[in-house]
């Protein structure tokens, strides 16, 4: 009995101690990163024009998914404030043209409607040309990215189908890469990128399987390309909300307008993210639920995670 309680606490004391340790480690090293963002603010030079002529100068926000949710109240507090963020411009991104032009009506600073599908190279690649012709012709730099777009089917695998899965990857995924890579030349020390994840990439999620694998793929790439891009002085950072009922994500997701319970609002979401973005922090966890459900998922093993998860899916 002695020896078993000696092995369980000898356990128990590594255990401890190597979380102990890799915590403080992990903690210094985000401290540096974040000071080393801080410093980039500060030495932060816009270029200056060439000419003696006036050259426009475009400091550009641009929102992906903005034409509803998340990604429309992100251009709403950027336009309450656009000194905090550098911005002089937002880019509001979608495939619904005329919601973006109602909602660019509301904003009080320039905006420019991009009504393109984001899984079109077609449509990426003439919106490279545009930005490249604003690059020869005036001061032109992407000061911002929110990638919201990005759409959730629930349901066991065989419910939703390949076609539908294959959709969630190309946008969640391979798109939110394609359009960080866009921006990325025109981006200068100081830029900001926000990759909007999700809860559900902390874990696999039966019910919201393909959903959860993408927003954990998306995850992983904004936590690699933040350390990529710290030299560049380009900070990036995950947000990852837990459900948010005021945008129309759970009906695309379930078919129903019920959220589930403790979802969160736009307004709320949106804020924290901001204020995320601004302090440079690697990843955002807008709520308290999401906040615990990240702490949680740091300590329970994947095969449990996933049995818990499925006996709360929603279908
Ligand atoms: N709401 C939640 O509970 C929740 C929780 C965690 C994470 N998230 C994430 O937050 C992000 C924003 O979602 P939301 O809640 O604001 O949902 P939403 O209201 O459904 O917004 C999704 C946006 O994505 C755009 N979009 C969809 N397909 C597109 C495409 N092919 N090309 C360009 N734009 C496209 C939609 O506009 P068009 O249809 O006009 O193209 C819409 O503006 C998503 O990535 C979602 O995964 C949401």
């Amino acid at each position: 009995m002695n020896i078993v309680s000696d092995i369980w606490i000898f356990i128990t004391a590594v255990i401890g101690s190597i979380a102990v340790i890799a915590g403080i480690i992990s903690a210094v090293i985000y401290l540096a990163e974040k000071a080393s963002l801080r410093r980039t603010r500060a030495q932060k030079t816009w270029r200056i024009p060439q000419t003696s002529g006036i050259r426009l100068i475009h400091r550009v926000a641009l929102i992906t998914g903005a034409s509803s949710g998340l990604g429309a109240e992100f251009a709403r507090q950027i336009d309450r404030h656009p000194e905090k963020y550098d911005v002089n411009e937002i880019w509001l991104l979608a495939r619904r043209g005329d919601r973006l032009e109602k909602l660019a009506d509301e904003l009080r600073i320039a905006t420019r409607v991009l009504a393109v599908d984001m899984t079109d190279d077609a449509a990426l690649e003439g919106l490279r040309l545009q930005c490249e012709e604003l690059d020869k012709d005036s001061d032109f730099s992407i000061v911002m990215l929110v990638n919201c777009a990005g759409f959730g089917k629930s349901g066991n695998s065989r419910y939703v189908g390949a076609e539908q899965e294959a959709a969630m990857v190309r946008l969640n995924d391979e798109a939110a890469v394609k359009i960080t890579q866009f921006c990325l030349p025109f981006m200068r020390k100081g830029a900001r990128i926000a990759e909007i994840c999700s809860v559900a990439g902390f874990q696999p999620i039966p019910g919201l399987n393909v959903y959860s694998a993408s927003k954990a793929f998306l995850y992983s790439y904004s936590r690699a390309l933040r350390i990529e891009l710290i030299p560049s002085g380009i900070s990036v950072t995950a947000v990852c909300p837990y459900w948010v009922r005021d945008t129309e994500f759970i009906s695309v997701a379930t078919g129903e307008a019920k959220h589930p319970f403790l979802s969160c609002r736009t307004e709320k979401v949106v804020t924290r993210a901001l204020s995320s973005l601004r302090r440079h922090h690697a990843v955002s966890t807008p709520s308290l639920v999401s906040t615990v459900d990240r702490l949680f998922c740091g300590l329970i093993p994947d095969a449990l995670l996933a049995r818990i998860c499925g006996l709360f899916s929603l279908r």
